[in-house]
């Protein structure tokens, strides 16, 4: 195996409405933090992604610099991270189609998000890329040769997948791929909606209310907060029988950082309006400087756009290496630089 160092690679789509506190919670932050213990992390907005499903042009094309001004104003620094964009390097795309051959039919059609984000539609105008959407995932990560691979809950079902696809290429064409790691964390991996519980707070559910956006103005964050469901009790608890209340709980550990007992035995004897008044102020403690950062960012679109060059860049060039060792491997020419 080449690569014995850790490496972090993960991804975020551009939406138009930007980032919600789940993508923070469950990705973002660990980004961050990896930062301080991994010296190559990539980070990617992944904007071949979002064309899984229709998708307006200029749309994507903004929805592309607010992602990157957000990871920034989040504290992704983009000198120590290759901060980039997913199109800018054309391996990502060849190597998806290597992958595409090595791949089963079987095995793209049994993922959750295929199935869920293709409900709805008649099976045969559900868009192709849907299915070959964890294909494009596995060569994000897979061009790099990335080891860790830090998501929410969600994309666990794709990790695997794409670790089955690393051994299935090694196990054809020789050791070239280390087997990425999933890091999900232990809390907040899976933030579910403020108007119901059970379903994964998410970009595309339609309902503004369902989600509380990192662009949010405070009075919105109070008002979402606010009006929140609970579960049917009075007493601030954690666990199965009060699924509403335990995501509130898990919001506030996450903005936080404290654990959810520290967080439980302040609040003790409270009811849930105290519970949500702090939480709101936690909340927009995270957001107020990172929404200040991101407007500053976004006022200066060519400094966004020479720092995404220089990302494509560095990102390009280990991309490529990689390819070209791919193309030995399988057979195919290798051209010259
Ligand atoms: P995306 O853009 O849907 O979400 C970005 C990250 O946020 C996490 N996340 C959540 N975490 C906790 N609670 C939630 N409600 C929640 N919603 C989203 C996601 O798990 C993700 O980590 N396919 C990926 C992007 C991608 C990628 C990759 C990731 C493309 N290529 C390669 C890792 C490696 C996606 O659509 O994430």
């Amino acid at each position: 195996m080449r690569t014995a160092m850790a490496r972090v690679f993960s991804g975020v789509q551009p939406t138009g409405e930007g980032p919600h506190i789940g993508n923070y919670i469950g990705a973002f932050r660990h980004w961050v933090d990896l930062q301080k213990t991994h010296e190559e992390c990539f980070y990617c907005v992944v904007d071949l992604h979002a064309m899984t499903l229709p998708w307006d042009p200029k749309a994507l094309k903004e929805g592309v610099r607010r992602t990157a001004a957000t990871l920034i104003a989040t504290g992704i620094d983009p000198e120590r991270s290759v901060l980039f964009v997913q199109s800018d390097v054309a391996e990502h795309t060849q190597l998806t189609w290597v992958l595409t051959c090595l791949a089963r039919m079987g095995e793209l059609e049994r993922m959750t998000q295929f199935k869920e984000k293709g409900r709805g539609n008649e099976r045969d105008s559900v868009p192709a890329g849907l299915l070959a959407y964890p294909l494009l995932m596995a060569a994000d990560v897979l061009v790099y040769r990335a080891t860790h691979v830090p998501v929410g809950e969600d994309q666990r079902q794709h990790l695997e997948l794409m670790r089955d696809l690393a051994i299935r290429f090694n196990s054809r064409f020789g050791d070239t791929f280390p087997v990425p790691d999933a890091v999900i964390g232990r809390q907040g991996a899976r933030i579910m909606s403020l108007d119901d519980p059970t379903q994964k707070m998410s970009k595309s559910s339609g309902r503004p209310a369902s989600t509380l956006g990192m662009l949010d103005p405070p009075n919105v964050v109070r008002k979402k907060i606010a009006r929140a469901v609970t579960d049917s009790g009075r007493e601030v608890r954690y666990g199965q029988d009060s699924p509403a209340v335990s995501n509130l709980l898990d919001i506030f550990s996450g903005v936080t950082g404290r654990s959810v007992a520290e967080l439980m035995a302040d609040l003790e004897g409270q009811g849930y309006a105290p519970l949500k008044a702090a939480l709101a102020e936690a909340v927009l403690a995270v957001l107020t400087p990172f929404q200040a950062r991101y407007t500053e960012l976004m006022g200066d679109p060519a400094q966004l756009d020479e720092l995404l060059d220089r990302g494509a860049k560095r990102a390009q060039s280990f991309a490529a290496d990689t390819f070209r060792e791919v193309r030995e491997r399988i057979g195919l020419r290798v051209p010259p630089r």
